[in-house]
């Protein structure tokens, strides 16, 4: 650990302030990046993708990493059985981009942290999820890497799966990493403080408007038809839950960058904003899926 703590944070420090003093001034044209067309999820591994743009070139990102959680042999619940009474789609994700190990997870969370501390602009935000699994790596290599965490907040799921097995508690939320790539002592991220106080949401009984916005998220996991209606992806997070990170953090024009695109729900969420976005995807198929849904979707005041 020595070794990295010395190096990296220094390193990827250097890179930024270079890049900080000749980068342009605004968010590229929609033209393109580093090759990469805008507005599209590129079939790509994204540690490879991100490596090739340009530091500080993205506005805000939001990553849905592998949470690696596919361990543990065969399961027996059927998917397609419907539970009455239980809203949203549930299924445990079998997959192999799902499965590495202990030392490995950690290796390619310090890869991918580090592509986006050198990339997102101390401007704006990046998010993350987990949940117990991996929040913990990532909250550990965001320290390492001296990229602050702004909050850490609870998405409650109060529509989540019953416990099976009766051996636990009903798993009923995940957790999200607010962070930005300013340091403790260059804060520059934005946040939409007053329009937070103001936002309120019918189906999040937590958030009062008129008062501050708290880090329980009380936001129901089903989707609605026209987000699962062309195809589904196994860990697919709804767009209202993005929406709200966006309408936090971004503004209309930004430029998104979406890592682990799966199903392409950021990009659905930051075009109906009025952002640009920028996916990366692994999985051929749901590649396709995102261009589907893409091709579906327009900014919320068109
Ligand atoms: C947790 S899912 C994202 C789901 C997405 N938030 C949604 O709403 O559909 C993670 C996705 O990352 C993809 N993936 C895994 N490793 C990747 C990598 N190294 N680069 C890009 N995509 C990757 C997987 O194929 C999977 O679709």
């Amino acid at each position: 650990m020595g070794p990295l703590k010395k190096t990296l944070p220094k390193a990827a420090e250097a890179e930024a302030a270079r890049a900080e003093a000749a980068r342009p001034e605004k968010t590229p044209a929609p033209g393109g990046l580093s090759g990469f067309a805008l507005d599209q999820i590129h079939h790509m591994d994204c540690v490879t993708g991100m490596a090739r743009l340009p530091s500080l070139s993205i506005d805000l990102a939001i990553a849905d990493p592998p949470y690696n959680l596919s361990k543990g042999g065969a399961w027996i619940w059927d998917n397609a059985t419907a539970l009455p009474g239980f809203g949203g789609e549930w299924r445990k994700v079998m997959a192999k981009w799902d499965d590495m190990t202990l030392a490995g997870y950690f290796e390619f969370t310090v890869a991918w942290v580090s592509q986006l501390r050198r990339v997102v602009k101390p401007t704006g935000s990046l998010w993350i999820h987990g949940t117990y699994h991996n929040a913990g790596i990532i909250n550990f290599v965001l320290q390492l890497l001296e990229v602050e965490i702004i909050n850490e907040i609870i998405w409650y799921k109060r529509n989540s799966f019953p416990n099976l097995s009766g051996r636990r508690l009903t798993a009923s939320h995940e957790t999200i990493l607010w962070a930005h790539t300013g340091g403790a002592r260059n804060r520059k991220y934005h946040f939409a403080y007053e329009d937070s106080k103001g936002m309120s949401f019918p189906e999040d009984s937590l958030k009062e408007p008129g008062k501050q916005m708290r880090t329980v998220w009380d936001i129901p996991n089903n989707k609605k038809r026209e987000e699962t209606g062309l195809g589904k992806h196994p860990t697919q997070k709804p767009v209202r839950l993005l929406s709200r990170m966006l309408d936090l953090s971004g503004k209309p024009g930004d430029l998104l960058l979406a890592p682990f695109a799966g199903s392409g729900s950021d990009c659905v969420a930051a075009r109906k904003k009025g952002m640009h976005f920028l996916g990366f995807e692994t999985d051929p198929v749901y590649v396709d899926l995102c261009k589907k849904r893409l091709e579906g979707s327009e900014p919320e005041d068109a």
